[in-house]
């Protein structure tokens, strides 16, 4: 967005009252005219900004589609993407997070995008990311935790998807482990979680989120859909993708707060809320080889546990689960 223009809807928002165009004409160092002329731009543009004499101006509304103001207006973090990027397309999400990590950017650094070109799914995968219909997301974190608990910050974003979609649907959303969330079986999102380590410590992490929303049916591709879907295919309902990612952001603060603080035990606790086939049968593959299992749970540090045929008990770090008719590999 053009400077002068970005910097005008920056004071705006933060002006609690009305603010003069004499003020505004200082600040922006640009004529009264000009200031004018900005407003029906924006006016035009959506924003809903009120003009009274002797007052000046103040902004009430803004437009639907998402822009850094208009994910950081109304935003009550206090530091989960107090620094937020918005960018129409883009190869990755994750590659430019990556870059400004290495440029600097402070821990909870956010960029959200409204397409991809290049998503990036776990084990390789490329992730659809259509413009405009799900939230294409990732942040900088820079946990002081040993890399061996990087993890549990992927359930733990597991389970704030969860309760997000919990808190503003009727839907049931579960997690099958280690991360994707489900609606009716059906996967509608996935976390892809990239650390650069050095031996004992993380330098920072990139945390992606993929959130398939508005998607109809025929934007899911044809040989994915027995096993996608979107918040809005199961829900019948359009969804608000602004608040959406407001109410994800101020939910993942608060729970990864709590988990600094008090550890994986609490996220642990909301992970078996939404754990999906918990207590069932499913067939597990890790690298070595496949077998038919039950799902117990998971550990205190968030690794898988199942039981085999055999009675015998296994904790696992990395593995896939399959089950029958319909099931999938994912
Ligand atoms: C998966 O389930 O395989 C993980 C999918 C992660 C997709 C998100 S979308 C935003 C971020 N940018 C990417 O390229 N990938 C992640």
């Amino acid at each position: 967005m053009e400077s002068t223009r970005k910097h005008l809807i920056e004071l705006l928002t933060k002006q609690e009252g009305h603010i003069s165009g004499q003020q505004l004409s200082e600040q922006l160092n640009i004529s009264r005219t000009a200031v004018w002329k900005h407003m029906n731009e924006l006016k035009k543009d959506g924003y809903e900004i009120e003009a009274v004499q002797r007052k000046g101006y103040k902004i009430h509304g803004f437009p639907d589609k998402i822009s850094e103001n208009t994910l950081q207006w109304g935003l009550e973090t206090r530091w989960m993407g107090h620094q937020l990027y918005h960018y129409d397309q883009v190869e990755s999400t994750q590659e430019i997070v990556h870059q400004m990590a290495k440029q600097g950017k402070p821990h909870g650094t956010v960029v959200v995008a409204d397409e991809q070109v290049g998503g990036k799914g776990r084990m390789a995968r490329s992730w659809d990311s259509p413009k405009g219909k799900g939230i294409w997301m990732s942040f900088l974190l820079k946990p002081d935790l040993p890399p061996v608990e990087a993890p549990q910050l992927t359930l733990l974003a597991a389970t704030v998807i969860a309760k997000m979609i919990d808190e503003r649907s009727d839907l049931e959303p579960q997690i099958k482990w280690p991360n994707d969330v489900l609606i009716h079986h059906k996967k509608v999102s996935g976390i892809l979680t990239e650390m650069q380590a050095e031996q004992d410590t993380i330098q920072y992490i990139v945390l992606g989120i993929g959130m398939n929303v508005n998607q109809e049916e025929e934007d899911i591709p044809s040989d994915i859909r027995y096993k996608a879907s979107s918040f809005k295919i199961e829900s019948g309902l359009d969804w608000n993708i602004q608040k959406t990612i407001q109410h994800f952001l101020t939910l993942f603060e608060s729970s990864y707060d709590q988990f600094i603080r008090d550890g994986f035990q609490s996220v642990k606790e909301d992970w078996e809320k939404y754990g999906y086939k918990i207590g069932e049968n499913v067939t597990i593959s890790t690298m070595k080889e496949t077998w038919e299992a039950t799902l117990l749970g998971i550990e205190p540090d968030g690794a898988l546990r199942a039981r085999r045929k055999t009675g015998e008990e296994e904790k696992l770090y990395s593995a896939e689960i399959h089950w029958g008719e319909g099931g999938y590999l994912a």
